[in-house]
């Protein structure tokens, strides 16, 4: 290829170091397409014959339809899929071949491809977020009423609801939706005519390339064309972020799973033995989610180091965007497949749940209200309810054991209605402002993210 400038041959082990073949060919879909719009646009601004242009498309689309069905392997000596594609054509349709890479250069080439094949990620990635989004929508419609303790500093503090608490990761996960789709805009805009780095003296039309492959308009500068590589950034900081969100839903799901907790039960089908101990049924996938959030946030950080201090323009380095990328993708798609099964076929142990909302005294917020409904300042009711709930774990009993003399010992504002003050029910159903755990708050909640499942089909 480099015929002309080179006297000596290139030495075989800076071939297989240079190469990028390995993990590039997973864009020759983009690579052909993109060479298809080129080769089209050329033959519209007559930069090269119609005829010319007609046997290229034929010849690429051949190239894609032999590869597709496994008739054409990918030559694993090639230096990557742009010069694999080329030299592919040009042995099979002879001249016209050698007319393709007119008024381009593999640094716009390839920025294009990563863009077309990315934004297809993007999709597969946010289809199988919504895969859990409707597992989480239909876990939550069966446990709007089940109470569980709510917990900060993993201390029980106020009753919830299991619907409530993985709702709060529907949350999440629309936002990560929304992070995906707005790197998909930036994403979206075509590079090719840059070509190597100060565009072309041929009369290109690049606009209608970009519309041809579905794209929302051109980059405005060649330099920053062939050197961008912020939208892989952008998603690999998207794809950490999700991995972040499932890393806690994973850590509270191998929490809930203990012998300790008890709140959930895996399905077999979801869980891993010990090969000593017999008694032992393990998270292996929650815990392997939790894991491989480092290696999605590895490639965030191998991304931006490698982008740091690169000049202008183009530069080989940026041949490793692909793996990092890539190996993010491939992770995080597994992850949520893994996860969204694991979740959807976990039992919820609502008596667990139940128990354990009893123990903690979670409703001492909801007592002291009770004392401020009778007149007393919110300062006051909480230091009566403190004394309450040191007196109560003295003698080893709940708020509900308590007798209604022993709570007006404390304080002579206390009546029969304490009792459903403290119910847990009455307390998560009291909390009924936008955004609360109570039902009806709930099926706020509910109703909102149907919208967003059904506005995304
Ligand atoms: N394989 C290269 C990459 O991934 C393609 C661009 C090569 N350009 C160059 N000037 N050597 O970046």
């Amino acid at each position: 290829m480099w015929a002309g400038r080179f006297k000596k041959e290139l030495d075989s082990r800076v071939n297989s170091f240079n190469s990028s073949i390995s993990f590039d060919s997973r864009m020759y879909r983009q690579d052909i397409q993109g060479s298809m719009a080129h080769a089209a646009m050329l033959a519209r601004q007559k930069i090269i014959s119609s005829e010319d242009a007609e046997a290229i498309i034929a010849g690429l689309g051949d190239i894609l339809s032999d590869l597709e069905t496994g008739v054409l392997e990918i030559d694993h000596e090639a230096e990557d899929i742009h010069m694999f594609v080329e030299a592919e054509l040009t042995a099979r349709i002879g001249e016209p071949g050698k007319k393709l890479h007119t008024a381009r250069s593999r640094n716009d080439q390839v920025a294009l491809d990563i863009r077309l094949h990315l934004r297809e990620e993007i999709k597969e990635v946010e289809r199988l977020i919504l895969k859990l989004l409707e597992a989480i929508f239909e876990k939550a419609k069966a446990h709007v009423s089940t109470i569980m303790p709510g917990y900060t500093h993993l201390q029980r503090a106020q009753p919830v609801t299991f619907a409530h608490h993985i709702l709060a990761y529907a949350q999440m996960l629309r936002r990560d939706i929304g992070r995906l789709d707005d790197a998909k805009k930036r994403m979206n805009v075509s590079p090719l005519g840059s070509c190597a780095l100060a565009g072309t003296t041929y009369p290109i039309d690049r606009e209608s390339v970009a519309v041809e492959l579905g794209m929302d308009g051109v980059t405005e500068n060649s330099m920053d064309g062939v050197s961008d590589r912020d939208f892989v950034l952008e998603l690999a900081s998207a794809l950490s972020i999700i991995m972040v969100h499932l890393s806690r839903f994973s850590e509270e799901i191998i929490l809930w799973s203990s012998s300790e907790f008890g709140f959930v039960t895996l399905d077999d089908a979801y869980s891993t033995g010990s090969s000593i101990m017999p008694q032992k049924k393990n998270p292996d996938i929650a815990e392997l989610v939790r894991g491989k959030t480092g290696r999605v946030t590895g490639s965030l950080v191998s991304l931006l180091m490698v982008m740091k201090g690169l000049p202008l323009a183009y530069n080989k380095d940026m041949q490793e965007d692909k793996e990092a990328i890539f190996d993010a993708l491939d992770t995080v798609k597994i992850c949520l497949e893994m996860f969204t099964a694991m979740f959807e076929t976990l039992a919820v142990n609502s008596e667990a749940m139940r128990c354990a909302a009893s123990g903690g005294f979670i409703a001492a917020t909801d007592c002291a209200d009770y004392l401020v409904r009778h007149g007393l300042p919110f300062r006051d009711a909480y230091k009566i309810v403190g004394q309450l709930v040191a007196y109560c774990i003295e003698c080893g009993k709940t708020f509900e054991e308590l007798t209604l003399d022993e709570y007006k010992s404390f304080h002579p504002s206390f009546d029969g209605d304490i009792y459903d003050a403290i119910n847990l029910e009455n307390c998560v159903n009291r909390r009924d402002v936008i955004g609360g755990p109570a039902v009806a708050s709930t099926e706020a909640q509910m109703r909102s993210l149907a919208k967003f499942i059904e506005s995304r089909k």
